[in-house]
């Protein structure tokens, strides 16, 4: 029997510089793509794989990520003594059921796999999600529990993978590829931000992982890869041929709103999947093609 995946880990303790000056003052998974910010996002894909408790690995200034889902007692309220009943319902999507959300601080950016080992004491001796909110999926079903499948079959790590163009593998976790059905890869080998070149492959990593807890012992090694950081991908390279290790060619699409060309990508995308706007949308943009 495989333990149940019913913990998440999401780090979001990065500065977002590159949506500065929207970013000053407001986290970056604050931002909303439609009406939604991302983090809300990240963390329906989770329930919707039957996730019951969530870390978030923050930062200075990050606290209204945890705001965001608590209780607004004064608005909810007044959204009821006005008959808001639209609006009170939008208000009840953020609700968190008590003690299933809590936040760690990462006090340094050192790196992706740095901030995993800041929820070391959440992870525990479970398998865990990964969600990193800057990928945002538009998909039937979550891309968590398509991930949540596989392990459910394969146990071990599994990964969700995309192929790139080879001229961007220096922006991805690539994979070194051993068998493969087309759909679910095996994993031999992991490189973080490889030059084209050296590349060896055009798979790479999206920011969704269901992982086992030992590579929390890798992390700790707190070996520098890429950019002189503390790299998961490192990490979970070294639990190869230890664990078993799939990728997973989700169905479904991925935005990256670290980029603000994905960032508009995704707007429009989601403002076209919504019945209330589609349109709309469609109308307007015509004018301007
Ligand atoms: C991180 C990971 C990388 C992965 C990417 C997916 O990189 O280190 O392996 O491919 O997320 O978005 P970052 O985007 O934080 O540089």
């Amino acid at each position: 029997m495989r333990k149940p995946l019913k913990k998440a880990v999401l780090p979001v303790a990065g500065l977002g510089t590159r949506f500065l000056p929207a970013t000053k003052v407001l986290a970056k998974e604050m931002l909303p793509v439609v009406d939604k910010p991302l983090i809300q996002y990240a963390i329906e894909e989770a329930r919707a794989a039957g996730i019951e408790q969530f870390c978030l690995v923050t930062g200075r200034g990050k606290t209204a990520l945890v705001e965001h889902f608590d209780l607004a007692y004064e608005l909810e309220h007044t959204l009821k003594e006005r008959a808001k009943t639209e609006a009170l319902a939008l208000l009840e999507s953020t609700a968190m059921p008590p003690g299933s959300l809590m936040s760690v601080r990462q006090q340094v950016p050192l790196g992706l796999g740095h901030a995993i080992w800041c929820a070391r004491a959440f992870v525990g001796a479970d398998p865990f999600a990964v969600i990193l909110p800057d990928d945002l999926v538009l998909a039937e079903v979550s891309w968590v529990k398509q991930l949540a499948d596989v392990y459910a079959e394969t146990g071990g790590n599994v990964i969700a993978v995309e192929e790139v163009p080879r001229e961007h593998t220096n922006r991805y976790g690539i994979l070194k590829v051993g068998k493969d059905d087309g759909r679910v890869a095996e994993v031999l080998g992991l490189v973080e931000k490889p030059k084209p070149e050296e590349a060896p492959s055009t798979l790479s990593i999206v920011g969704r992982y269901v992982l086992m807890p030992e590579v929390i012992a890798e992390i700790a090694r707190f070996e520098k890869g890429a950019g002189g950081e503390i790299q998961l991908t490192d990490a979970m390279a070294r639990l190869i041929g230890r664990q078993p290790f799939h990728g997973l060619r989700c169905q479904g699409r991925r935005f990256d709103c670290g980029d603000k060309a994905g960032f508009l990508e995704a707007q429009i995308a989601f403002a076209l999947s919504r019945p209330d706007l589609a349109g709309r949308v469609r109308g307007f943009l015509k004018s301007y093609l």
